[in-house]
């Protein structure tokens, strides 16, 4: 595999453990590099995105054993689309799986699951389904996992101005009162904090239209693994790094 020495950023080639008693409250990742990890076998693509959703089960499961707050995932973005259909139609049959999967499980697992992103272009059995994790998730006070699922960062910010337009138009908002606030009341991620570490395997070095709000003071880490391929150790490395760093948000070191 092209990448497969290559480390962006992080470089520690030896396990590492992170200091579990501060972990960041909210971890996102871009669940990148499975086509890559299914060509590499000579699988078909489709091979890799069973393969990526195997591992968003073991990572979400490792997460909530660790005692993580918030885990976000980049399953399906606004881009996906234009895949051609075979590959879009897998895709959103591994959703169903997971999801009728996650229906027995929630309660059990005391994990809350939301769909963020525009759930509405979507089949009626999987917004269903939603419909139903919602319910499932009610109460439940363990790890809060958010599934962006046809999701843009840019459709998400246009939906909360047309929002916040309605509002104005409603007299309920004056347009010079509105504040970073109101704006973040109005995203699909409202109420849940901004994430602290974003994580891209598969080696790509850029955002791809995610969490492009909430990302302002994300800590950012990069990978050349490929995301079926990103354990534990991968894992602990990413929160290890991160909790390496200076958090300033503009201001000076803390002393
Ligand atoms: C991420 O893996 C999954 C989705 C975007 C749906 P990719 O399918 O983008 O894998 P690569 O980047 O082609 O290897
Ligand atoms: C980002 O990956 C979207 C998801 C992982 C769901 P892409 O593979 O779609 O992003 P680009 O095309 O490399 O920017
Ligand atoms: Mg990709």
């Amino acid at each position: 595999m092209k990448f497969k020495n290559l480390r962006i950023f992080g470089g520690r080639e030896k396990p590492v453990t992170p200091d579990f008693s501060r972990l960041p409250q909210h971890i996102a990742i871009i669940m990148d590099g499975n086509g890559r990890w299914a060509t590499a076998r000579a699988l078909p693509r489709t091979a890799g995105h069973r393969a990526g959703s195997e591992n968003f089960r073991r990572i979400a499961t490792l997460c909530n054993d660790i005692g993580l707050k918030y885990l976000t995932v980049y399953a399906f973005s606004t881009e996906n689309w234009s895949r051609p259909k075979n590959e879009v139609d897998a895709i959103m049959s591994l959703f169903k799986e997971y999801l009728i999967e996650a229906c027995g499980e929630l309660t059990k697992k005391n994990i809350t699951l939301k769909i963020i992103g525009d759930t509405a272009p979507l089949s009626e059995d999987i917004r269903e389904l939603i419909r139903e994790t919602d319910r499932l998730s009610l109460g439940n006070t363990g790890l809060h996992v958010n599934v962006c699922l046809n999701y843009g960062g840019r459709a998400e910010i246009v939906r909360a101005a047309q929002t916040l337009a309605q509002k104005v138009r409603n007299g309920e908002l004056n347009p010079e009162q509105i504040s970073a606030a109101d704006f973040s009341a109005c995203l699909d991620t409202a109420g849940i904090p901004d994430p602290d570490l974003i994580i891209r395997p598969s080696g790509e070095l850029r955002i791809s239209n995610f969490l492009l709000w909430q990302s302002a003071y994300a800590e950012y880490y990069f990978t050349s693994v490929l995301w079926p391929d990103f354990d534990q150790e991968e894992l602990f490395r990413a929160i290890a790094d991160y909790q390496g760093r200076s958090r300033r948000y503009g201001g000076i070191e803390k002393r």
